[in-house]
């Protein structure tokens, strides 16, 4: 069985910075610098223009990845694409990216999967991508995660305690087989739909019929508490950090790896503070954690690989690294990793 290794990463985020005054003072939310700093650690954020969305920034993300793997578009055998914020209800995003990849154009009709497993989306696609690989069914995989938070956020005051979170952008990796000692060690991934409505954005409900209700010329209506998502923050901050901490507790339990000898870590970025906390309760240092929040926001599945391709553009993760990787969030849904980069 070969191994599945990331032979390649790439990202991408608008050009259009929006920091925290900006939330305040071009916004009109009642906010503050301070705040957001505080509770978060953010300080901006990207904000995709009109007319770009979430197969776009992934296009862009994947383009970066596939060339720093040093393959072809045609040697891909599948893409899998993990997202909160699809360009439509349906199809995916992912056959979207296939699309302005080219790839359909020269009968590369490879197949297209969408994730909807949110912050830890990446996750549950990285897992399925080392599992394809793995199996024997194709050789290279690209693996995207990619948000447009922006068009899709309540940016009033009314919904300030989300809207100061998120961000727009892509990251994106290629997974593949090689015969070499490295790769994707371990992985673990969990949810617990009790908590489904605790962090949502239902926008309807199916099981209304008609799904949403019209007003007399026909037009869907959509009330303000099912439009934008909302959040039960304290919970979800609470069970952040548990799960995270047990999860790659778990993956270097069975790997028979402690914690020390991982060298760096890259967390999905919801806020500062979980990230601190997982970092302390497990003692670990301040330099083997990577973090970008404070420049991205909460780019939902578009974190972990965003770090990745960063981290690796500015020497901070270098082959023959052990990497430990975790996130959490909607579902509620978790997982954590190890690998030998
Ligand atoms: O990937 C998973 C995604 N989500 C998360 O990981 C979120 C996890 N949770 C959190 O990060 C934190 O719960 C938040 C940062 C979202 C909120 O922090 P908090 O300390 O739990 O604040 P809170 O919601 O309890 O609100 C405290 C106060 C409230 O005012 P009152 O009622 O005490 O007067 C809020 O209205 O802070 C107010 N507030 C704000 N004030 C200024 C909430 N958002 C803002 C804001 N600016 N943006």
């Amino acid at each position: 069985m070969p191994n599945a290794y990331i032979s390649g990463t790439g990202f991408f985020v608008p050009d259009n910075v929006v920091t925290n005054d900006d939330l305040r003072d071009v916004y009109g939310i009642e906010t503050s610098d301070e705040w957001i700093r505080k509770r978060t650690g953010i300080a901006e954020r990207r904000f995709a223009p009109q007319g770009m969305g979430t197969a776009d920034m992934g296009a862009k993300a994947a383009e970066m990845a596939i060339e720093a793997a040093g393959i072809d578009k045609k040697d891909l055998g599948m893409i899998i694409l993990a997202t909160l914020s699809p360009d439509h209800v349906f199809p995916g995003s992912g056959v979207l990216v296939q699309r302005q990849l080219g790839m359909a154009d020269t009968g590369n009709f490879v197949p297209c999967l969408d994730v909807r497993n949110q912050c830890s989306g990446f996750l549950y696609a990285l897992g399925t991508a080392a599992s394809m690989v793995q199996s024997g069914n194709t050789n290279h995989v690209l693996v995207i995660g990619s948000e447009t938070h922006s068009h899709a956020l309540d940016l009033s005051s009314r919904g300030r305690t989300v809207a100061s979170l998120f961000g727009d952008g892509a990251g994106a990796v290629v997974v593949s087989a090689t015969e070499e000692d490295r790769g994707l060690r371990n992985y673990t991934l969990g949810a617990d739909g009790r908590f489904a409505e605790t962090l949502w954005q239902p926008m309807w409900d199916i099981r209304n019929f008609p799904f949403l209700p019209q007003d007399e010329d026909g037009n869907g209506i959509v009330a303000p508490e099912m439009m934008w998502a909302s959040m039960d923050g304290r919970q979800v901050f609470r069970n952040a950090v548990e799960k995270m901490i047990t999860s790659l507790m778990k993956v270097c339990w069975e790997e028979k790896v402690d914690t020390k000898d991982i060298d760096l870590f890259l967390f999905h970025q919801a806020n500062l503070r979980i990230n601190e906390y997982v970092q302390k309760q497990l003692n670990i240092p301040d330099d083997k954690v990577f973090n970008n929040i404070m420049r991205y926001g909460n780019t939902t599945a578009g974190t972990i690989p965003i770090l990745m391709a960063e981290a690796e553009r500015e020497g901070i993760l270098k082959p023959g690294m052990k990497v430990g990787l975790a996130a959490f969030g909607s579902g509620f849904t978790w997982g954590a990793a190890l690998l030998d980069w």
